[in-house]
Order: structure tokens, then C-alpha cells, then sequence
């Protein structure tokens, strides 16, 4: 009697976790970029973003936001970026950099995959070249330390000129790279959007 106990107990055990590993699957950086490239098909803009918004750098010296169904539907559900406590579990935000020329220079995006990181907030972070080969991917230390100013938001930060990052921070993190002239602008127009 005592053994069968045992071996229901292990099965549930057993059961449950395959329940959540299968909850947690990684998905390949190759299957993260054809989700992308059905995003950037479909154009779905995050709300709030503005096709050809300005970014900090001349490597982004514009940008698109795009989100999936999910991740927009948490930010209509509260009505503003800086009011997500949570995004939920699949959603979806990616960030394509144009150059000054309106060049696709690269694309990151976050996906939320609930129990991949419970530390930092479960994002699978992932960068590509516009052609989809991957540069970074996954826990990826530099994108979690610069997204987590935002952790009140769930790591998303909100577009500029809602949000803007003192160019000190830009500096700390892209040691070599040109601060576009039109966020400068931005900064000295919009004090009080810088997050601190
Ligand atoms: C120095 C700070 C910093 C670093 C490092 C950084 N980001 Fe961001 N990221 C931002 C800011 C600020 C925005 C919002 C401005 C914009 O959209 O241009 C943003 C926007 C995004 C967005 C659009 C969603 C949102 O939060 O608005 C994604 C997706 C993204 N970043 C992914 C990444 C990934 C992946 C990495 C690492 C490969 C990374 N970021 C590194 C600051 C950073």
C-alpha cells in the first residue's frame, strides 16, 4: 500500500514537471526569428511607437517598435508602457534600428517565456543582423542590466520622447558608438523624460 502511495506520488511529481518544462521551452534563435519576420510582415506597431521614431545612436538613429497580440494587449489593458506591471507569458516586443540613411542596421527583441529567468523578469533576449543571423541570445547580461532601469515596468522601456536614457548611460554600455544629434536635442527639450 505504502509503495503504490509512492509511485502515485512520484508520477504526479514526475507529471508536473514535465508540465513545466514544457511551459519553459526555449525556442531556437531561428524559430525566435521567424516569429519576428511574421511580426515585421503583419507591422503591427507597439502602441504608443511611432514608425521612424527617433533612437540614441547613428546605428539606430531611427526606429520601429513592433509587439505581438500579447504584448499589446497588456499595454491597452492599462492604458500606457509605464503602467505594465506584468506582460504575459508569449508576448512579444521587438526594436528594428535604421541608420541615418533609413537602412535596416539590426534587430533585438524580448520574448517573455514565463519561468526562463525568474531573476530578470523572464525575457529571452535576442539580437540578429537584418538578415537574421544571430549575435546575442538569451540571458543576454548587457540587455538585462540596461533594461531592468525600467523593472517597475517589466523591462519595456517606453519610446522616446516619452523615455530617454542621459547619454552617459548610452556611453557606459556603447563605449565607441556616436550619439545621434536629434536625441540630444531630445534630452536638452524633454528633462524630465530621462529615467533615472
Ligand atoms: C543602454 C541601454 C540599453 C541596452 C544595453 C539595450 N537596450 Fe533595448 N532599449 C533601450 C531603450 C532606452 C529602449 C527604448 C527606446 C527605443 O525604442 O529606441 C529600448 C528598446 C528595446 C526594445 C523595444 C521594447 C522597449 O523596451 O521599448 C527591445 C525589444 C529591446 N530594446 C531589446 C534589447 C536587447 C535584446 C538588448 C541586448 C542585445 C538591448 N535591448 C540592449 C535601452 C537599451
Amino acid at each position: 500500500m505504502r509503495k503504490l502511495l509512492l509511485l502515485c506520488v512520484t508520477g504526479i511529481v514526475i507529471a508536473a514537471s514535465a508540465v513545466s518544462l514544457a511551459a519553459t521551452r526555449v525556442p531556437s534563435s531561428t524559430a525566435l526569428w521567424q516569429k519576428i519576420q511574421a511580426l515585421q510582415k503583419a507591422n503591427t506597431l507597439m502602441l504608443e511607437s511611432k514608425a521612424y521614431q527617433p533612437g540614441s545612436r547613428s546605428v539606430d538613429a531611427y526606429t520601429i517598435d513592433l509587439a505581438n497580440q500579447a504584448g499589446n494587449a497588456a499595454i491597452r489593458k492599462t492604458g500606457s508602457i509605464e503602467k505594465v506591471r506584468r506582460y504575459p507569458n508569449g508576448a512579444l516586443v521587438v526594436k528594428e534600428n535604421f541608420s541615418e540613411q533609413r537602412k535596416l542596421t539590426g534587430v533585438t527583441a524580448m520574448l517573455k517565456l514565463f519561468g526562463y529567468d525568474r531573476a530578470d523578469r523572464d525575457w529571452v533576449m535576442a539580437a540578429y543582423s537584418p538578415a537574421g543571423k544571430v549575435v546575442a541570445y538569451g540571458r543576454v547580461p548587457s540587455c538585462i542590466a540596461c533594461h531592468a532601469m525600467v523593472a517597475r515596468q517589466d523591462f519595456v522601456f517606453a519610446p522616446p520622447p516619452e523615455q530617454l536614457l542621459s547619454i552617459s548611460i548610452w556611453k557606459a554600455f556603447f563605449r565607441n558608438q556616436h550619439i545621434s544629434p536629434a536625441y540630444v536635442r531630445l534630452l536638452r527639450s524633454h528633462p524630465q523624460a530621462v529615467v533615472k
